[in-house]
C-alpha cells in the first residue's frame, strides 16, 4: 500500500463537519496519510498557459507554460502515488467549492490521469466523498434533487471514462440546525445524520484498510 491522499475542501479548518467526519475516519486508517488541504493552501485556476503546455513538448514550453505544467504534474504526480482517497467537499451554493473545483481542473490531464482510449490508471481505487451540507437533500426532503455536488463529483471521479475510481459517499445533512432557530425542529434529524456519518466513516475505513491489506 501507498498512501491515503486527502483532499481537504472546507474554509471552515477545525469547525468543519466534513473534516470532523473524516477525522473519524482516519482514526481507524492504519496507513500513512498525504493531506493536502485547499482552504489553506489553493491551487490557482487552470490558465491558458496550462491548457496549452500540455500539448506544446516540454523543450518548446514558455517559461508560464512550463511552469503551470510543473504545477499539474506535482499535484497529478501526489494524486496517481496514492491507492485511496480521501476527499472533504462539503456542499457550497448547491456545488462544489471553488478551490475543489480548481484542484480538479489542474489533476484532469489526458495522457496522465485520464485515457480516453483506455481505463484510466486510477480505475478501481477507493475513494470516499465526506460532504456536509446545511440543509437535507435525502428522499422526500423539500430540496430533494437540488445536490448538484454529489451527483457531479461521484461522476467526475467513479465514472469509468474518467477517473473510475469506487466512490462512496458521506453525506452528513442539516448541518445549519444547531445555529439557525427555524431548523431547531430538525436537530434530531441533524443529530442521526451526524452519527450514522462518523459510524459510516469509521467503517469505510476499516473496510477499506482490509481490502489493502
Ligand atoms: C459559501 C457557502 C455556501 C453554502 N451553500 C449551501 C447550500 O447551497 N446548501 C446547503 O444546504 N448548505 C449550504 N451551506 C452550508 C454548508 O453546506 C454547511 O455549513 C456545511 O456544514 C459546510 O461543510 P463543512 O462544515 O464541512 O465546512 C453553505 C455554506 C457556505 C459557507
Amino acid at each position: 500500500m501507498s498512501y491515503l491522499l486527502h483532499i481537504d475542501a472546507s474554509s471552515l479548518s477545525e469547525a468543519s463537519v466534513s473534516g470532523k467526519v473524516a477525522k473519524s475516519f482516519r482514526a481507524e486508517w492504519q496507513g500513512p496519510v498525504v493531506h493536502r488541504d485547499l482552504a489553506v493552501s489553493p491551487v490557482p485556476h487552470l490558465s491558458a498557459a496550462g491548457i496549452s503546455a500540455r500539448s506544446t513538448e516540454p523543450a518548446q514550453r514558455t517559461p508560464e507554460q512550463a511552469e503551470a505544467a510543473t504545477l499539474q504534474d506535482e499535484l497529478i504526480d501526489e494524486f496517481l502515488g496514492a491507492s485511496a482517497y480521501l476527499f472533504t467537499v462539503p456542499l457550497y451554493n448547491l456545488s462544489m467549492p471553488s478551490v475543489f473545483k480548481a484542484w480538479l481542473d489542474q489533476i484532469m490531464v489526458d495522457g496522465r490521469t485520464l485515457d480516453f482510449a483506455n481505463a484510466a490508471p486510477t480505475t478501481g481505487r477507493p475513494a470516499v466523498v465526506i460532504s456536509a451540507r446545511g440543509g437535507g437533500y435525502g428522499p422526500g426532503a423539500p430540496n430533494e434533487g437540488r445536490d448538484h455536488l454529489v451527483p457531479t463529483l461521484e461522476t467526475i471521479l467513479g465514472w469509468s471514462h474518467t477517473l473510475g475510481l469506487d466512490v462512496t459517499t458521506v453525506t452528513p445533512e442539516l448541518t445549519m440546525a444547531p445555529v439557525i432557530p427555524a431548523m431547531a425542529g430538525l436537530l434530531p434529524l441533524h443529530e442521526a445524520s451526524l452519527a450514522e456519518a462518523h459510524a459510516q466513516a469509521r467503517q469505510l475505513a476499516k473496510d477499506i484498510d482490509q481490502q489493502a491489506a
